[in-house]
């Protein structure tokens, strides 16, 4: 499997604390089936959090794949970032301070939970006209989504795609989440899967129970697209067409 979305990297954000911590979720990922995982640190504008792409993130990162080869984890980390978008988020693309997954194209950016349709809209217009296609982070999880599943009929529309969390289909999240998130896999709107794993303990980077329940609820070649093929293209910066999903009225 191929996971796009993982709070891993130790010390920089909400996610891993500390090194050992990074190690064990790592090492959970690579028991559960996950060969390549993309590191995704959140990137705020807030004062009190500011991941930016810089050398201090590089070096982490490259820290990080030398201690996973220490450790001897078969794990592929790649560079990515958890892009909170604001009306700043384009102007911060063109000074390469943001990149996407593996610096494809495809950036991972997530929104406000509450009351952001309209600015998330104008803010996804703004970083598609750069050339670029967001991938949006759990819409599943955003309260005007859930309120107006449509929105999505729009933001597919534009070129956008969507990943859904891992926790959200297994019901971590509660009830709505977990019902939208069934709704967007079984009307094709999910792109990928992943974990937005942020410990070892909770919310972790294990995949083989979403694994199952796709393969179980859906089909064996559903989880097989949305945890394994699509992220993979994502990787490797290819070209996605995808089908029209079925839309919501
Ligand atoms: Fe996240």
């Amino acid at each position: 499997m191929v996971d796009i979305h993982a709070h891993i990297l130790p010390g920089v954000d909400d996610g891993a604390p500390d090194m050992d911590s990074a190690l064990e979720m790592a090492a959970l990922a690579v028991e559960s089936g996950v060969t390549v995982l993309v590191a995704t640190p959140h990137c705020m504008d807030f004062a009190d959090r500011k991941n930016y792409w810089d050398s201090r993130l590089t070096e982490d990162m490259l820290y990080f794949r030398q201690m996973l080869k220490k450790e001897k984890i078969p794990l592929k980390l790649k560079p990515g970032m958890e892009i909170f978008g604001t009306s700043k988020t384009p102007g911060l693309f063109k000074e390469d301070k943001l990149i996407g997954i593996n610096g494809s194209r495809y950036p991972l950016i997530e929104f406000a939970f509450h009351n952001y349709a309209a600015q998330a809209t104008e803010i996804l217009e703004n970083v598609l006209a750069l050339g670029l296609r967001p991938v949006i982070a759990h819409p599943e999880r955003y309260k005007y989504i859930q309120s107006d599943p449509a929105l999505l009929n729009l933001w597919t529309e534009m070129g956008c795609l969507l990943q859904i969390n891992k926790g959200s289909l297994l019901g971590s999240f509660g009830r709505a989440e977990q019902q939208l998130a069934f709704e967007l896999v079984d009307r094709g709107f999910a792109f990928a899967v992943a974990s937005d794993a942020h410990s070892p303990i909770r919310r972790t980077t294990w995949m083989k129970d979403v694994q199952q329940l796709l393969t179980e609820e859906f089909s064996p070649a559903t989880a097989k697209k949305l945890l394994d093929a699509n992220p993979m293209k994502l990787i490797n910066n290819e070209i996605i067409r995808e089908a029209q999903p079925h839309w919501f009225r």
